[in-house]
């Protein structure tokens, strides 16, 4: 019986990997190839990806937002999860990433559930309010910039149905978490949301050590 989480050494991820990644050959394509790119460190880990096609399909899941697409791998990921029929509603502001994105969201065949919108992702979610789709979604994933995590939050909140997840990316950054007010604007954020979620009644709370830190809170 374990009283705390287990550290992980490179070994025992790498173990991790061996045993339990399966990976779709274009979200691996994928993965390497933004390896490459200038900002790779904004790429979720396959594990992690992996756990959220699981989470996905656990709830059945047929309408996602993901607030932040980068190159494009966690939707792949879960788009590659939700049925025929299902949606992703892709929010980003960047051109030249998603058009990365697109790409490989064809060559595995998943274009057409996912719907791009090029734009600052709280006008979006605010579209979707004033058009009907509060409570609509199943499961959402927060992955952009930290400050407006936030808004993003509260947007996600109204959408998603009762007993809808959202899922919270990078809320460990690091582990600067963990000291005192950070000096980072973005970290700070991270730490006063991570604060908030602590007594917010709306949700069910869970922060899993995966990745840079995964907080799952299921709307009650
Ligand atoms: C950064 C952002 C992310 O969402 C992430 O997963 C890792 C790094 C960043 O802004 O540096
Ligand atoms: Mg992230």
């Amino acid at each position: 019986m374990s009283r705390t989480t287990i550290g992980l050494t490179p070994s025992l991820y790498q173990y991790i990997l061996d045993v339990s990644l399966r990976e779709h050959p274009v979200l691996q394509c994928l993965r390497k190839a933004t390896a490459r790119h200038a900002r790779s460190s904004m790429q979720i880990s396959p594990d992690q990806g992996q756990f959220m096609a699981l989470l996905a399909r656990l709830m059945g899941a047929r309408k996602v937002v993901e607030v932040g697409v980068f190159t494009g791998y966690s939707a792949l990921a879960v788009a590659l999860a939700l049925p025929d029929n299902g949606t992703l509603i892709a929010c980003d502001i960047n051109d030249d990433y998603t058009s990365i994105a697109r790409r490989y969201w064809q060559e595995a065949g998943v274009l057409h559930k996912v719907s791009l919108h090029l734009a600052p992702a709280a006008i979006t979610l605010q579209r979707l309010l004033d058009d009907g789709q509060q409570g609509t979604v199943d499961l959402a994933f927060i992955d952009a910039d930290k400050e407006a995590y936030d808004t993003y939050y509260e947007l996600i909140l109204r959408l998603l149905r009762p007993g809808g997840l959202v899922m919270i990316d990078n809320v460990l950054r690091q582990g600067a978490v963990a000291g005192p007010p950070s000096d980072s604007t973005a970290t700070a954020a991270i730490q006063r949301l991570n604060a908030k979620l602590h007594t917010d009644r709306r949700i069910h709370l869970s922060m899993v050590p995966i990745g840079d830190g995964l907080t799952l809170a299921l709307k009650v």
